[in-house]
Formats: structure tokens, sequence, C-alpha cells
């Protein structure tokens, strides 16, 4: 249980509440049952498929055609999955004498009347008519990654340097709804990814600005430079996502070069591990461990379901890499489980936490879930023997005294009501997916230092928080009422800043909530939260409420 701050017994605490109110400053921080509080959904992290994993640069318009139908035919699209993503090789490195990207017609040709070849507004269009998104790629520096094909001819100069405001345009003109912006040209010439892709960010901005369409920003630079520490809002993108790792497995394209690749399991499991970085990912802002290889070989049914399981307890994004039109029912079945992608696409957004481990290799990792009292919990065994892996409600933060529930979401079963704890025999390198519901634990709710009442786009500190816990939940209650995300600056104690936003809480004066998760690595009531709004001039942060 937490302490308040200069608690020393009720007649002490009373002692100090009265010194308090004669200095007229608001008591810091006090423990409070879990009230209510209105959530505000963030956006989720996004859902698709790309086109890297199984077609590399060979991707084309009847690819991308023959994916999107099995999207849809497959029922993933009915699952969430929505975004049909070109990666790498659909453009050449051609510029007319204007600057514009020049499209090869015959591998993007006209498809409807009236249609011009080599025009990628035309496989927009196709792809919307089904109902789904469309996604593009390029390369932040002048060249792109075909500058080092894994198959194929080399190509240069595939890269927006130097065009970002003409480029980001054109794909908003051309109606894409998602841009992946790659690394290797940036890497090749030693730019500094925080200020390009900040640069990039901007110039969506304007192409969103002028369009009038929003263009999802991916950043690519495989967690070279820590992106965590400068990725959230960069540039002022209300949502993005970065990558936080390299890829899993180059492509695996059937009959090309490379076609007897294989993906591997340990690949998986390592690009989860670098992807955790819980105090980065919050409210619409996401860590990319990369798109999925679920379904791609090398894996087995049962590992492909802990691949997806790792993914959605961390809220990663959903973009499988596989050939959509040879899924077995078996990966389609991992791919769809609606109670799974539930999880990944819970609206408090946050990412899952290690909460306990056993040994080497027995893991419990927990994500807080927008109903209040739930968790999502997974029991991971990456030993080679099968174990008892145990998860105590302690460690999830909801309440030791009441029984919880248990169930799990591969077999869709309610496995009962247990109190304090749930233990399960686990495979080795396998898993178990549960949802626990249990009563919320009780928050320390917090008022800015010296408040003295609403304070409008002010910055507001928090000081003397403590925590049960190291990487602790902490709900932020504010009132937005304008109709756009209002965006703040998060400090806590000496870290690298981060940037939270803050969506619109409806009209009037009532506060809504959004969660985020910080690390409260200072002893005792002595951690220091410092927000600084960076944009608009009607955010108000009131309170927040930390475990
Ligand atoms: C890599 C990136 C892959 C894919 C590839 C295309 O840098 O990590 O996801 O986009 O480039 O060449």
């Amino acid at each position: 249980m937490q302490k308040v701050q200069a608690s020393r017994g009720p007649r002490a605490t009373w002692a100090v509440l009265l010194v308090l109110a004669v200095m007229n400053l608001a008591v810091p921080c006090a423990i409070q049952t879990a009230n209510a509080q209105r959530q505000i959904a963030v956006p989720p992290p996004p859902m698709g498929w790309s086109s890297w994993n199984s077609f590399s640069n060979t991707v084309d318009a009847t690819i991308v055609i023959d994916q999107a139908k099995a999207m849809v035919a497959s029922g993933m699209a009915k699952a969430g999955y929505q975004y049909l993503n070109i990666d790498e090789g659909w453009w050449l490195g051609q510029r007319d004498a204007q600057g514009n990207i020049v499209v090869d017609p015959a591998a993007w040709p006209a498809l409807a009347p009236g249609e011009h070849a080599g025009d990628m507004a035309n496989i927009v269009r196709y792809i919307h008519a089904l109902g789904l998104k469309a996604g593009i790629y390029t390369d932040a520096g002048m060249d792109g990654c075909s500058l080092y094909p894994d198959l194929g001819p080399v190509y240069q100069h595939v890269g927006s340097e130097g065009h970002y405001q003409q480029d980001f345009l054109q794909f908003a003109t051309w109606g894409f709804d998602y841009v992946k912006v790659d690394w290797c040209g940036g890497n090749k010439e030693k730019l500094d990814p925080a200020v390009q892709y900040a640069e990039i960010a901007r110039a969506i901005g304007k192409a969103e600005a002028a369009t009038g369409r929003r263009l999802y920003l991916s950043i690519c630079d495989w967690g070279n430079n820590s992106p965590w520490t400068w990725a959230p809002n960069i540039g002022g993108a209300p949502a993005d996502i970065w990558r936080t790792s390299g890829d899993i497995v180059a492509p695996i394209v059937p009959h090309e070069k490379h076609s007897g690749r294989l993906a591997s399991f340990s690949g998986v499991l390592s690009n989860f591990d670098q992807g955790i970085h819980p105090q980065a990912q919050h409210t619409g802002f996401y860590n990319d461990p990369d798109m999925m290889v679920v379904g791609m070989p090398g894996l087995t049914d049962a590992q492909n379901r802990t691949h997806m399981s790792l993914w959605a307890i961390s809220a990663a994004p959903l973009l499988a890499g596989a050939d959509l039109t040879t899924l077995s029912d078996a990966t389609l079945a991992t791919l769809t489980n609606p109670e799974v992608i539930a999880v990944d696409q819970d609206p408090l957004g946050l990412q899952g936490v290690k909460v306990a481990s056993y040994g080497d290799g027995l893991e419990v990792w927990s994500k807080m879930l927008s109903t209040p009292g739930e968790r999502a919990v997974l029991l991971l065994n990456r030993t080679g023997d099968p174990a008892a892996i145990a998860v105590h409600w302690r460690d999830l933060g909801i309440s030791d005294s009441s029984p919880a529930t248990v169930r799990d979401l591969w077999a869709r079963k309610d496995l009962g009501s247990f109190n304090s704890s749930y233990s399960a025999t686990i495979q080795p390198n396998d898993m178990a997916m549960l949802i626990v519901h249990g009563s919320e634990g009780a928050l320390t709710t917090c008022t800015p230092a010296g408040a003295d009442g609403v304070r409008r786009d002010q910055e507001v500190s928090f000081s003397h928080v403590s925590s049960r816990v190291r990487v602790a939940r902490v709900r932020i209650s504010y009132i937005n009422a304008d109709k756009t995300p209002q965006f703040a600056e998060l400090r806590v104690n000496g870290q690298i800043a981060t940037r939270i936003a803050f969506p619109p809480t409806g009209g009037g004066s009532t506060a809504g909530a959004v969660w985020i998760e910080a690390i409260l690595d200072r002893e005792g009531a002595s951690n220091v939260l410092t927000f600084s709004p960076i944009s608009g001039t009607s955010l108000s942060i009131e309170s927040i409420a930390v475990e």
C-alpha cells in the first residue's frame, strides 16, 4: 500500500492537513479507492497487412488487389484489419522534370475506365472501394533500401529527401491513408532521425491541411537513436508508430531467391523484448516491433499464437506479413481471434509490462484494460521444459482480498473464480493468454503542487508522488474543451520527456481521463511529474491518480 506523503498516523495527518489549509495549499496526494472517471478513448494501434515480408520488391497492383480481396473474403477485414500497405519496391527512383515521382505504368496500370496507367490513385481507389485503407512507403534519405536489395536490381534515389513537401502532398493527393518512412538513406548519410522525422511529420501536416486527408506516420529507423525518446507526437503527429528493432526476418518470396528462408521464434521474442518502452507508449503513440510473421514459413501454429499474444499484450501494430491468399485455417483463426485482438486494440492504449518472473524464462506480463478491474495477462514460458507459472492479483494492481475471474483467450473458455492467484502449467516456448477480472486496487490521487483551481494551458507539477511499482500506471484527469487533441510534454524526475495526447473531453467542464505508464524510479513520495502544454489554449490538467 502506498503512503500519503508526510502521513504519520491519523493525528499527524490532520496536523499536516491543518497546516496546509492554513497555507492555502492543496494536499499533494491522498489514497482513494479508484473512483469512476470518464475514460477518453485514444487511437488504437493500426491493423492491416504489409507487402514486404512475402513479396519484397516484387509488389505490384495485381498482388495488392489479390491481398485486398483476401483480406475481405477471409474475414480479416471484419476482425479489424484495414490497412493494405505497399512497402518498398513500388517506385524505382525516377522523377520527372518537376521532381514528381514517376510510377511504372506496367506495374500500376489503370484499373477502371477513365484511369491512367502509372497513377497510384488507381490502386488507392480500388482499396477504398473495398472499405479498406491504403498505405505507401518511402525513405527519409536520398536513397532508399533498394540500394541494398535483398531481391532484384539496385535502384538509387528511392528516397524523399529534398522532396518532403512534394512527396507527402503527392501521397495524400493519391488518397493514401498511411505512410511508412524508412531510414536506409538517412542512415547512409548519417542524418539525425529525430530531426528528419520531425520535418517529415510537419510536411505530412501540411499535406493533410492541403488535402483534408489524414496520413498516418509509421517511422522505421529500426530503433536507432532510441525513437521512443523522441517519436511520440514528433513534428505534431497526432498519432504515430515507430519501429524499435530490425526485421524479424528478411522477405520470403516463393520461387524467388531466398525462398527457403525461415522465420524463427527466437527472432519473434527478440523483437518483442526490444519493443517494450511503456513510458513512451500511450494516448495513440505506439512502439512497433515489426510487422508480424504469423503464418510464414518457420513457425508452428503454437508459436504463431504466442507471437500474436506477444504483439497483443504489448498493444503493437497488428500488421500481417504473410500472403493472405494462402493462409491456413489455423493461421486465420490466430490472426482473427477477437478476444486477443480486443486486448491489442483496448481503448486505454497501454503497453503490457512484465510484472513477475520466476528464474530464467518464466514470466508474467500484464496489460491494464479499459474495463475497471480487468487485466490481460500472459503467462510466458521461454524455457525448454513445461513449468507452472502463477499470476498473483497483487502483481496486477487489483484487489488481493476479493476473488477474480479468469478467462483463457485461446481456449475461449471461462476458467472460474480464484482467490489471490491463478496458476497453470505452460508448455515449453508457449504461453497462456488470460483476462483476469477482479476489483480495481486503490489509487493515490494527487493535485498539482500549489494548485488553486483550474489552470488552463499552464505548466503543472505533481510533486511528492509515490507508487508501489516502478513502472506505474498513472491516470491523468483533464479538460480539453477544444475539438482537436491537445498535447503536453511530460517530464518525470530527471528522465527524457515524452509527449502525451489529450483528446477532446467534449464541451463543458467535466473532466475526462487518459492513462499513461511512468517510470517512478524514486523511493517514497519523491517523484515529480511535470506537464507542459505544447499546443492550444484549452488544456487543463486537473489531477493524477497513481497505482
Ligand atoms: C527495411 C524495413 C523493412 C522493409 C524494408 C524494405 O529497412 O525494416 O520493414 O520496409 O526496409 O526495403
